[in-house]
């Protein structure tokens, strides 16, 4: 059986990267499989959060997966914390995994910066809560962005390693989905940096609650290069923040970059951004919208979660249990 699962962090906003590289996908995913979407607050704690900022930050993603067009009952949205499951089976994973392997993870590189000894054990353990959130439901397919691959791969290491130690062919090796042109949306700052939710500058990124204003705004102000947009896609290469935009206009239109640039081939930038800021507040404005009314009045959101919380549970505690036999822990 084809099973779904992805998670998002409440850290802060929701991002155009958010959407184009993971959520857009999820809700279209909706349509073949059966699917679990989570919003990760065991993750988020890797970094120190205030606890009001969290919670609130954990409703607004919620509303968000939900205002993007995930159906919470059809499907499955819930916050981690709720299913115990989840960090008893990180535990198991952690005496599966080896410390060579969670060495080379670059991410844990890029956010404990140059001060590791001091970044959290949780940070470094991180991608191993991360394979335990997908096996534990026995996740066959992850619809992740670019960025994620490294520990989808690590995933499969653990579920591999495993079946091998206890001789089972118990746990599925799960396949990443990365799509086109957006698993990677950049920096509208830096053509060369993510776009990410612990950027600095609040100009770097669109956030799925901007409002019109907003949006058109950092178009505007995104950096580019001095030339025209070129004809050809091959135009685009040593250009990372023309690249980045025509991916964006690509995904938000459902064209690809040389349809775009069949278009926009030649033209100014500036005439560019101006339709590239229609086409985001087109996409983005109905959504913004919607996260707003779900989060004025919290109570949808809290009841899909804790309905979600319940169905999880009821999927992951008997994988759990076996996982429990498999292993060798009395059930006295
Ligand atoms: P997070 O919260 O950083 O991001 C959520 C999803 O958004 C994608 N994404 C991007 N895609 C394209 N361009 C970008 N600039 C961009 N920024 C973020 C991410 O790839 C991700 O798909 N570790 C995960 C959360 C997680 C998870 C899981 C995912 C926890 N457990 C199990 C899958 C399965 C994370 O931090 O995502």
């Amino acid at each position: 059986m084809n099973r779904i699962f992805s998670g998002v962090q409440p850290t802060g906003n929701l991002h155009l990267g958010n959407y184009l590289g993971a959520i857009r996908n999820w809700v279209r995913l909706q349509q073949e499989f059966e699917c679990i979407y989570c919003v990760v607050d065991l993750h988020a704690i890797t970094i120190e959060q205030d606890p009001q900022a969290l919670r609130a930050a954990t409703r607004e993603v919620a509303a968000g997966l939900i205002a993007a067009g995930i159906d919470p009952k059809k499907h499955i949205v819930f916050n981690q914390s709720q299913v115990a499951a989840h960090a008893e089976l990180a535990w198991i994973f952690s005496c599966v995994a080896r410390l060579g392997w969670l060495n080379r993870m670059t991410q844990f590189k890029e956010k404990a910066g140059k001060n590791r000894e001091n970044a959290s054990v949780g940070l470094y353990a991180y991608p191993v809560l991360m394979a335990a959130d997908i096996l534990v439901h026995k996740a066959t397919h992850v619809p992740v962005g670019e960025d994620q691959k490294q520990h989808l791969e690590l995933t499969r290491d653990i579920a591999k390693a495993f079946n091998s130690q206890f001789g089972v062919e118990f746990f599925p090796l799960p396949e990443p989905q990365i799509f086109g042109e957006a698993a990677r949306v950049m920096s509208l700052r830096d053509g060369t940096k993510k776009m990410s939710k612990s950027d600095a500058s609040d100009y770097s990124r669109i956030n799925m609650t901007d409002d019109a204003d907003a949006i058109a705004q950092k178009i505007r102000k995104a950096k580019t290069d001095p030339e025209p947009l070129p004809t050809e896609v091959a135009g685009l290469e040593k250009r990372p923040e023309a690249a980045n935009l025509v991916d964006i206009y690509a995904a938000l239109s459902g064209r690809t970059n040389a349809d775009v640039l069949g278009e926009f081939g030649g033209a100014q930038f500036s005439t560019f951004k101006q339709s590239l800021a229609d086409l985001a507040v087109h996409v983005l404005g109905p959504i913004g919208a919607e996260m707003k009314r779900l989060t004025t009045d919290p109570s949808f959101v809290d009841a899909a979660l804790r309905d979600g919380a319940e169905r999880a549970r009821a999927i992951a505690t008997p994988i759990l249990r076996e996982v429990h036999d498999i292993v060798g822990f009395l059930r006295p």
